[in-house]
This record gives structure tokens, C-alpha cells and sequence, in this order.
């Protein structure tokens, strides 16, 4: 430790990977995902969620929860992703009013899971410094044997700024400026031995070291799911999962993000995988399954979806979504029913084989990682086991 490491916050102009990039790729076609199991209800905005609510929107309590993470890697998910919450959005259900907290549930995890990546959600906007993210992850990292990573949020959240003392929300340029220095900052603590001195706009470091270091080297994954210019724009620079969506669920849409985020990344001179948020009702026919959405869909939660997109829309778009008399709110039926069912993520709706059809057409636009939330997610992952999973393997798609 005699050498002192002093790091220009010349960020923009890289390099984006000190030390390199880690291998992100788990070795499956296609990667699996069991996604916002550690918050209440999950992407269902929906009050059939209170018909059985041990079932449909407790289930991040942890007695379920340790058992159905258990489950998930018992059957082969490759990655537990957590969705990273401050503000819940209330209504009748208080959508995502309760829920673990990215360390304690990602350390939690650790010690119920054998071989699954586990990544905790941290929004860097809100005042946490980089040297804590550092240590913290360093150290889920080392008692996970390198399982751990991080998906990375800039925040958006007015009421979530506002809780860590924020008089309004800073803009999208200065969120992600911010993204960027707490990232790099980040990675060289995780990559590098020698102590670092950064002088950044946002962040400062004087001598920063974390100890023990990351297992995984050089660093842990690093996730993130900017949509808007600027954060995609981050995500190919900085992380190693990057996210396709598209508002209509057009499968050349995610073609066409798929492609951008691999040109983008080429340009930085990276590489990057792909994901995809995705909503799955399932049951054992497509009858079946359109009788369990029609439920679903009659029951949405309308005051809190109007609360979710007031507050959470993207640094692109500022919305003011009141809605007066019209039960969709202004949005038009089939935007509001992808909020309320799966949060805008791909549905996959539908008996077994549809679903696992819809998993292989979504992987075949470049998608490499579902990262699926379930509405019944207990019962998802005995149906993942008996009957979808054994399809994808039939498909290829999984070993
Ligand atoms: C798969 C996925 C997971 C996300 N997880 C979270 C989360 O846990 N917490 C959160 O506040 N935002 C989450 N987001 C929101 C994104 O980080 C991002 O802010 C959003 O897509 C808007 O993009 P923008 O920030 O570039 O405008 C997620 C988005 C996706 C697609």
C-alpha cells in the first residue's frame, strides 16, 4: 500500500472499466431472472392481490421469501433482482408500500441460495456515498463467494429525493453525472489495491480502500435500466447488464434497443448483455390464464397506478397524469392495463407452452436475461419447474 492511486473524475472520456470488465454471462442461452420478490405485491397494481394476501402480496416476508428464492436456485434462475423501493405508491393495495431494503435482503439472500447471482438495487442519487456502496458491496460479495451485484438506479422518485432531503428532483443530465462519478468511483475502490484519490463534482475520496475485496474480479456485475437518453446512454458506458423495453411490447422494438445498446457499448469499446423487465400470469391453459388477467385487469388499482406515474415516469418524459372521470387516465386502456399488470415490463400471459413460446420469441430478438416478476410467484416457480423450464430445455434455451 505504499503507491497512492489518484484518479482524474474525467469520466465521460473513460476509461469505463478500471481493473476490466467481469464476466456477465452465466453460460445459460437464455438467463433467468426471479425479479421484485422482496417488495409487497411485486409489478401487480391490482387489488385481487388482497384476495389472499399471504399469497399475492406478502410473500417478500421472509419466511416465503427465503423459501421461494430456496426454490428459485434450486431450479436453475440464474439471478435474483431486487427492485429497490423508498416510496411505496399506495392506493387500495399500498403498491409496494413495504418491502427489504437492498442490503439486508441481498445479505439475506446470500444465506438461503447456493449458485445464484444476487443483485441489490441502490439508488445512487440519494446521498449515499460511494466509499459505503464500496464496503457494502465488497463484503455481500465476499460472503456470497462472489455472487453479488449491483443494479444501479439515478433515482427518480420526487418523494424519494425529497426523503433524503432533496427541495425538488435534480434533473436527468445531473442525476446521471452523478451516476457516473459514484460508478467509477466505485469501481476503482473494487478493482484496485492501492488507496484513491478522486476529485469529482458530486464525490470526494481521500485515501479510499476497501478491504476484503469483491471474490468476483475484477468487480462485481454492475446492472442498469436507463431508458431515457442519458441513462441508456450510461448503462452501455458503465454497466454490464444493460435493459431493452418498448412501450407497445413490439418485439422489433427490442430488436432494435437490443442492437442499440451492442453498438453503443462497441463504441465505448465495451461489451454488455441484455435484459428485459417481463410480467407473468400463468396458469395451465391459455383460457385460463386470459380468465386470471381479466381479474386481474377489472381489479386494477387505480389510485395507485396515478401515484406510480406522477412519480416515476422517466427523466424523458415529465407526466401529469390526473385522469378526471376516465378510469384508464387519460392513458388509454392498453398503457394503464401494462402498468397495473407488470409496471410497462413484456407480459407473458398465458398455459405453459404460450409462455414458454413468448420467452423464446423475446430471446430471439437478442434478449439474453427474462427478468420476470410473477403475480403468483410461490406458485410460478413450481410451474417454472414442472412444466416451462422442461420446455425451454426442449427449445435449447436452457441447459
Ligand atoms: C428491469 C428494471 C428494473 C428496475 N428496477 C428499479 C428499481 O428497483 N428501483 C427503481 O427506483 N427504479 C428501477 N427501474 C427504473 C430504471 O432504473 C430507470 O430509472 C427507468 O427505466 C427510467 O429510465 P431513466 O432513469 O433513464 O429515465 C427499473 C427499470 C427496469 C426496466
Amino acid at each position: 500500500m505504499s503507491t497512492r492511486r489518484t484518479v482524474k473524475a474525467e469520466i465521460l472520456r473513460g476509461p469505463f472499466d478500471p481493473g476490466g470488465q467481469p464476466e456477465a454471462a452465466t453460460g445459460q442461452p437464455m438467463e433467468l431472472s426471479f425479479f421484485a420478490w422482496n417488495v409487497s405485491s411485486g409489478l401487480s397494481a391490482t387489488k385481487a392481490v388482497l384476495s389472499d394476501p399471504a399469497r399475492y402480496k406478502d410473500y417478500w416476508h421472509w419466511p416465503t421469501a427465503s423459501r421461494m428464492l430456496a426454490h428459485a436456485d434450486r431450479i436453475g434462475f440464474d439471478h435474483q433482482v431486487q427492485y429497490g423501493m423508498w416510496s411505496g405508491w399506495g392506493g387500495a393495495t399500498g403498491w409496494n408500500s413495504e418491502g427489504l431494503d437492498f442490503a439486508t435482503a441481498g445479505t439475506a439472500s446470500a444465506m438461503v441460495t447456493e449458485h445464484m447471482n444476487l443483485f441489490g438495487t441502490v439508488h445512487v442519487g440519494y446521498r449515499f456515498h460511494p466509499m459505503h456502496i464500496a464496503k457494502l458491496g465488497a463484503c455481500a460479495d465476499f460472503v456470497s463467494n462472489g455472487r453479488w451485484g449491483i443494479n444501479v438506479v439515478a433515482g427518480m422518485i420526487h418523494t424519494d429525493f425529497a426523503k433524503f432531503g432533496f427541495k425538488e428532483r435534480p434533473p436527468g443530465s445531473v442525476r446521471y453525472d452523478m451516476a457516473d462519478e459514484f460508478v467509477t468511483l466505485m469501481k476503482y475502490l473494487w478493482a484496485y489495491d492501492d488507496p484513491v484519490d478522486f476529485e469529482g463534482e458530486y464525490y470526494q475520496c481521500y485515501g479510499g480502500y476497501v478491504a476484503p475485496k469483491p471474490i468476483r474480479k475484477p468487480r462485481p456485475i454492475i446492472m442498469n435500466a436507463g431508458l431515457s437518453e442519458e441513462g441508456f446512454d450510461f448503462a452501455c458506458r458503465q454497466a454490464d447488464w444493460v435493459f431493452a423495453a418498448s412501450p407497445k411490447g413490439s418485439l422489433e422494438d427490442y430488436r432494435w434497443a437490443v442492437e442499440k445498446a451492442h453498438s453503443l457499448a462497441a463504441k465505448y469499446g465495451r461489451r454488455v448483455r441484455v435484459g428485459a423487465m417481463c410480467y407473468c400470469v400463468m396458469e395451465d391453459s391459455d383460457e385460463q390464464a386470459a380468465e386470471t388477467v381479466a381479474w386481474l385487469e377489472e381489479e386494477a388499482d387505480i389510485e395507485a397506478i396515478r401515484f406510480f406515474m406522477n412519480q416515476a415516469v422517466g427523466t424523458s418524459s415529465e407526466m401529469d397524469v390526473e385522469g378526471g372521470q376516465d378510469r384508464y387516465l387519460g392513458l388509454g386502456r392498453e398503457q394503464f392495463m401494462k402498468v397495473a399488470l407488470g409496471m410497462h415490463g413484456h407480459q407473458f400471459f398465458g398455459g405453459y407452452e404460450t409462455v414458454a413460446e413468448k420467452m423464446r420469441a423475446l430471446h430471439e430478438v437478442g434478449v439474453d436475461n427474462m427478468v420476470i416478476g410473477f403475480f403468483d410467484p410461490q406458485r410460478a416457480l413450481v410451474q417454472m419447474e414442472e412444466h416451462v423450464i422442461p420446455i425451454l430445455r426442449r427449445m435449447g434455451l436452457r441447459h
